[in-house]
């Protein structure tokens, strides 16, 4: 039945107005997966809390650096205290490296550093210099097809919010660089690092067995 408030008659809300016809669970996964942009606006309320979003606030004086990105020269200027984190998101665009505690401990920020999985909330940007930091924004192939990983995290349906997942992703491909065939308790210690609000382990797990080339999924041993 039609409201009517001061005097005017209100149209009855239709259910497709808040329901998509054309977005699955499946294209959600896949949006957060390829870049994280579906839940980048929950990093800046995390980053909001904690720090500014304008680094001149927190005094100092900005540097020009080259970085190397996702296989790109990237010239930004640098405060001396600024992590690598607030630069990748805030200075380079690249906002599906998450920032969830900004300290070290829930993995959201994970990105690579010469391979390495590392927390870029804990990492200052003047001391990567020289080095190849890769983003989620950069598992893609040449054409533009996913990761091997994060086809495995569609396939498994890994994500359920997805604000942790490009972390998980960043921790996994430096496992499997350095390990190609790893165990499912050696996946489990890859990403012991990377905290799960959702409490999606399983199907992480599942999906970096997966992306190992075990085929089809493993058994939860
Ligand atoms: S945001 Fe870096 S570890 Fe949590
Ligand atoms: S999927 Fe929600 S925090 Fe991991």
């Amino acid at each position: 039945m039609a409201d009517n408030t001061n005097g005017r008659d209100l149209p009855e809300p239709q259910f497709d107005q808040f329901v998509s016809k054309a977005t699955s669970r499946r294209q959600f996964i896949k949006g957060v997966i390829a870049s994280g942009a579906a839940v980048s606006a929950s990093g800046y309320l995390f980053t909001l809390a904690g720090c500014s979003p304008n680094p001149k606030s927190a005094g100092g004086i900005e540097r020009l650096l080259t970085l190397n990105v996702n296989g790109q020269m990237r010239p930004v200027d640098v405060l001396p205290n600024e992590t690598l984190a607030m630069t990748l998101r805030y200075k380079l665009g690249l906002t599906g490296t998450k920032l969830g505690c900004d300290r070290g401990e829930c993995g959201a920020c994970t990105v690579t550093i010469d391979g390495v999985a590392s927390y870029s909330c804990s990492t200052l940007t003047h001391s990567v210099r020289g080095r190849k930091i890769t983003t989620i924004e950069g598992l893609e192939g040449a054409n533009g097809e996913l990761h091997k990983v994060q086809q495995a995290m569609i396939d498994e349906l890994g994500p359920q919010c997805g604000f942790c997942t490009p972390g998980q992703i960043m921790s996994a491909v430096a496992l499997l660089d350095a390990n190609p065939h790893p165990t499912r308790d050696e996946v489990r210690h890859a990403l012991s690092g990377n905290l799960c609000r959702c409490g999606a382990y399983d199907h992480y797990l599942n999906a970096v067995m997966r992306a190992a080339g075990n085929g089809e999924r493993v058994s939860q041993a």
